[in-house]
């Protein structure tokens, strides 16, 4: 599908840091062709799993790993250059759907997204969050649920939420060929349990949770884990411990790498917590766009002869 005329060109600005002369993503044109009987070929060679991994030797990771959260195929489009993984985390409930958290995403929801990010991205490594209820109950419900994920989205690799208690069903997706990315720290599927989403490791009892949290998951084969909402000391102990790359948010600038949900950065929701920096203030251009459109539609300024179809 293309969505820009024949003839017409765009710019086409680089990847910052792996294919400085390689067009990127964002040419309005969706690569849909996903077989060999269609085979345009993709602009670049995607990222893999291994190399990811790979980024952090030696305990160090010298240039940490970019990543974003991406829920569509154009957002994913203008995201792939700058990332080295897209997310497509369960998080969409509430910023897409509306709803009041995680809990209510779907599979059927993580899939549809997951697919158009894949779509929409050439470069990262795109992961894709495992609902609250899809794994969690035996590694076979956890491999039938990633297994989906993976064959409906083509992502490389899934997310899924706990430590210890995960650690049995991280193993058992691993060995059968499946990257997970563990989740440790804050997990907001476990909100109800936990009694809210303020930063967790304050008691000893639960600093050194968090800790074999970390352990177990590296032990049970993820080839990286997000901390979620930890006091800094926790994130730093646990990244100079690990030898998997740790990607924080609300952790610590000394993770190897960090995450942030696209549309908190962007400044899409008046309410962002303390972690979220905001690069952008979207909603006040969305709105404010929204208000001229409504103004000029009133006095019938829109549409004008440019925007108009005349007999020739
Ligand atoms: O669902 C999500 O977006 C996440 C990130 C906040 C890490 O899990």
């Amino acid at each position: 599908m293309s969505l820009i005329g024949k003839g017409q060109s765009l710019p086409f600005p680089s990847f910052a840091t792996t294919a400085k002369t390689t067009p990127m993503s964002t040419t309005f044109q969706l690569d849909t062709a996903t077989s060999r009987a269609n085979p345009t070929p993709a602009p670049m060679k995607r990222l893999t799993v291994p190399a990811i991994q790979r980024r952090k030797f030696e305990g160090k990771t010298e240039q940490p790993l970019v990543m974003l959260t991406a829920y569509t195929a154009r957002q994913a489009q203008l995201l792939d250059p700058h990332c080295d993984l897209l997310l497509v985390g369960d998080s969409l409930g509430q910023v897409i759907y509306g709803l009041p958290s995680s809990l209510q995403v779907t599979l059927d929801m993580m899939c549809a997204h997951g697919a158009a990010v894949v779509r929409g991205s050439y470069h990262s490594v795109v992961v894709v969050d495992m609902p609250f209820g899809t794994y969690e109950a035996s590694p076979q419900q956890a491999f039938a649920s990633a297994s989906r994920i993976m064959a409906e989205t083509g992502c490389a690799a899934v997310k899924l939420e706990g430590g210890v208690a995960m650690a049995e069903i991280i193993a058992f997706l691993t060995a059968r060929g499946i990257p997970v990315m563990a989740h440790v720290g804050l997990t907001p599927q476990a909100v109800n349990a936990l009694g809210g989403y303020g930063a967790r490791g304050r008691s000893q009892q639960e600093h050194e949770k968090i800790i074999a949290d970390g352990q177990a998951v590296q032990a049970a084969g993820a080839f990286a884990v997000v901390i979620e909402g930890v006091i800094e000391p926790i994130a730093i102990a646990l990244t100079q411990s690990l030898e998997i790359p740790t990607i924080g948010i609300g952790a610590s600038a000394q993770c190897d790498g960090q995450v942030l949900v696209t549309e908190d950065m962007l400044g899409m929701f008046e309410r962002v917590p303390r972690f979220v920096k905001r690069y952008e203030e979207i909603a006040e251009t969305i709105s404010g766009a929204a208000a001229k459109y409504a103004e000029e539609v009133r006095a019938r300024i829109f549409p004008g002869v440019e925007q108009t179809y005349q007999p020739k």
